[in-house]
């Protein structure tokens, strides 16, 4: 009964827009989006979301940074508040808006939730750009967006959604579910492509996990002036990138949120869970086999070529 799922396909359906809100050419009505069917409740609410000036999005493809980049943003455009982001889950500052397509009455409507966030607000989503509110496009509010490599990327999404037993297949059937596109928020590549081609859009902020582990201080600086906010003192910049440490933000519970999945009662999550695993790049080095790499490497390069364009152009 899990809509995360791409061994009962039955429990996944696929979606298209036209898309024409999106300042790319791109052919989104032959781009399948999979999603599980109570995405058809939420489809139009989402995508006639009513956007505030000052909204800020974080979209991502899962498993790419999502929660490390949520923390950053925040303190950021809210001014390092340290005691707030103390005293609140960053699952309830930054609200998850398209997660109440995958859960039922765990969580509140997330999209209800988003709507009664107080300004700036800072919202999350997983949706590729041609199903995100449209008005993001129409106001051009902005826009982060945070990928990371294929392969780290089915790694950290097999080990999280099965995991928290979200799956029933091994990593095999995922590698493959993951490559076919059955599972929920994939295609992959059209997802994280097309944000790549809009790197340069005025209201867009593109960073990669690779760049936030290369050099967090550079993206941190870039993304202040991208929020618009007062230039950072070299105190406060230490201070922030101490706070955003792989060891600080597993050890905190306002930003790690194992507890929460673990505690959700809702699935038979593995006692050795953990939302915060490696925090690395390169992980699918030592756990995924050589010829599994090599499968991840040619599906990219089968999609990349079209466009001219190889991994190591993006990460
Ligand atoms: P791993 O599973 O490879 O460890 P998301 O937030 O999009 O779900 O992404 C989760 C991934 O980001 C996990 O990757 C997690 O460990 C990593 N991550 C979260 N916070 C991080 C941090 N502060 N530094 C480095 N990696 C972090």
């Amino acid at each position: 009964d899990d809509p995360i799922s791409g061994t009962k396909r039955r429990e996944v359906i696929r979606v298209s827009t036209d898309g024409d809100c999106v300042p790319l050419k791109w052919n989104w009505a032959a781009t399948w989006f999979t999603a599980p069917p109570k995405f058809k409740d939420f489809f139009k609410r989402i995508y006639e979301f009513e956007v505030r000036n000052d909204d800020v999005f974080i979209v991502t493809f899962p498993k790419c940074g999502t929660t490390w980049m949520q923390e950053a943003a925040w303190l950021l455009l809210n001014n390092l508040d340290y005691e707030e982001a103390s005293r609140a889950h960053l699952l309830k500052r930054s609200v998850y808006m398209d997660i109440s397509m995958l859960y039922d009455p765990r969580y509140e409507d997330s999209v209800k939730l988003a709507e009664q966030l107080k300004s700036p607000r800072c919202i999350k989503s997983h949706l590729p750009p041609h199903l995100l509110p449209r008005q993001i496009w129409q106001k051009k509010v902005k826009l982060i967006y945070c990928a990371r490599n294929p392969k780290d990327v089915l790694i950290s999404f097999s080990h999280f959604i099965r995991g928290k037993g979200a799956y029933q297949g091994n990593e095999e059937d995922f590698l493959n579910d993951f490559l076919n596109a059955n599972l929920t928020y994939t295609p992959f590549w059209p997802h994280v492509f097309t944000m790549w081609q809009m790197r340069t859009e005025p209201n867009v902020f593109f960073v990669t996990f690779e760049e936030m582990k290369r050099n967090l201080r550079g993206v941190l600086e870039r993304l202040n002036v991208f929020l618009e906010k007062p230039a950072l003192t070299e105190e406060q910049l230490e201070k922030l990138l101490k706070h955003l440490s792989f060891e600080n933000m597993k050890a905190n519970h306002q930003t790690n949120p194992t507890e929460i999945i673990k505690g959700s009662g809702q699935r038979t999550v593995a006692t050795d869970f953990e939302f915060m695993r490696r925090g690395i790049v390169g992980s699918y080095k030592d756990e995924l086999s050589e010829r599994n790499q090599r499968r991840i490497n040619d599906w990219s390069e089968q999609f990349l070529s079209q466009f001219n364009v190889s991994e190591t152009d993006i990460f």
